[in-house]
């Protein structure tokens, strides 16, 4: 049921990695799990042809503005999680897919200028909640981070946000050579070995703390909307 969308009108801020990320995981875990490839250039669809695609796992690849909520309502309908990687600009497939989402994971690097990016997904997210008259749950996820350092400016945009209203993920999904590699060589950070890339355990512990705290968010959201 939920609808997960990444979206940031700022290109290659890691949106099409994250929801390969967490799709990945969230199929791990043994639930049927939609990839819909909003992006013309269908980045997640040339990742699902590389092998070691979870079986659980489908990416559909035939999204456009005419279509996209009708694929979106009819996916939902089907499978537990539909998780939706959008293009990197502001458009009207982008508006669409958000007004349906439970979700919106708006991906940004710590900088101030990516900041800049992020909040205007965010005005874009408020705009369609007014349209639509209903809630509609987001939050900053900073992407290629330094597992190592935690600089000032990061901290320093993390209250910015905070001060506005606008909720960050705990977890950060740090620069890493393996959430590359899934690309290059296919699979998930499961599938990847040793041998094909080096820190794979840092890797695969950020994917496990990025998928469960998306879980407990749609779940801390679900029971908002039911007490209200
Ligand atoms: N956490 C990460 N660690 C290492 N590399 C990353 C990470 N996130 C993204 N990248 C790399 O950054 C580049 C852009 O990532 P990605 O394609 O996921 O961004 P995007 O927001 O989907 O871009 P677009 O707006 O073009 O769709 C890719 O080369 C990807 O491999
Ligand atoms: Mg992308």
């Amino acid at each position: 049921m939920p609808v997960i969308c990444l979206a940031s009108s700022k290109g290659g801020v890691g949106k099409s990695t994250s929801a390969v990320l967490l799709a990945s995981e969230l199929a791990r875990k043994g639930t049927a799990v939609v990839i819909i490839d909003a992006d013309p250039n269908r980045p997640v669809a040339t990742w699902a042809r590389r092998p070691g695609k979870p079986a659980n796992l489908t990416v559909l690849s035939t999204a456009t503005e005419a279509t996209i909520i009708d694929d979106i309502e009819e996916t939902a309908a089907q499978v537990p999680f539909v998780i939706v990687d959008l293009e990197g600009t502001a458009s009207m497939t982008v508006a669409y897919a958000i007004s349906r989402a439970d979700l919106v994971v708006i991906p940004s690097q710590g900088s101030q200028l990516d900041a800049a990016e992020a909040a205007k997904a965010i005005r874009l997210i408020r705009q369609q909640e007014k349209a639509f008259g209903r809630t509609i749950p987001h939050a900053v996820l900073f992407t290629r981070t330094s597992a190592a350092i935690r600089p000032r400016t990061l901290q320093h945009i993390k209250s910015e946000f905070d001060s506005h209203g606008v909720p960050a993920f705990e977890t950060q999904l740090h620069e890493r050579e393996a959430f590359r590699a899934i690309f290059s060589f296919g699979g998930t950070v499961d599938t990847l070995t040793g041998s094909q890339v080096s820190g794979l355990e840092g890797a695969v512990n950020n994917v496990r703390m990025f998928g469960a705290e998306v879980v407990a968010m749609l779940r801390r959201t679900k029971d908002k909307v039911a007490a209200a």
